[in-house]
């Protein structure tokens, strides 16, 4: 599989958000970007703190950023992620369930290593499979 011209434009998007992390205490800079189907695209960084269980990762700083900009479930097209390590970075299982949150089970999810140039794509079930979702709290 090869990444197609509008992936890859989100993965120019990511890496420059990724240049603004705040990653004072892990040094791992990481990096979003999520393409509405309407075609906006919004980027997050991973931004720590020294209260370190207070840091937010790249991609829930993205769904914020889309959300605050009026997205809905549904709207979210393909998220791409960029870390620079040797192996690939998905999203945090955190991350994972805020996305659900956002978007069902088919959305695209790349991961891009600025590392060795490698990425792998996903979909949100392959990640987050029988995941807890708000369908789940309506009670009898
Ligand atoms: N991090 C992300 O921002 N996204 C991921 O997908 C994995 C981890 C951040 C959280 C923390 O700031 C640093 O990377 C190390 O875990």
């Amino acid at each position: 599989m090869t990444l197609s011209q509008e992936q890859l434009d989100l993965v120019e998007a990511a890496k420059g958000a990724r240049e603004n992390a705040h990653a004072a205490y892990s040094k791992f800079l990481v990096g979003a970007a999520i393409r509405l189907r309407d075609g906006r695209v919004f980027v997050g960084a991973n931004v720590e703190i020294c209260v370190f269980p207070l840091g937010v990762c790249a991609e829930r700083n993205a769904v914020a950023a889309a959300v605050v900009a009026g997205a809905k479930y549904g709207d979210f097209e393909r998220v791409v992620v960029v870390g620079h390590a040797v192996e690939l970075t998905p999203p945090c299982g955190a991350c994972r369930q805020v996305l659900a949150e956002f978007a069902d089970a088919s959305l695209e999810i790349v991961t891009y290593n600025l590392s060795n140039g490698e990425y792998a794509e996903y979909s949100l079930g392959d990640l987050l499979p029988n995941a807890f979702t708000g369908a789940n709290l309506i009670q009898p």
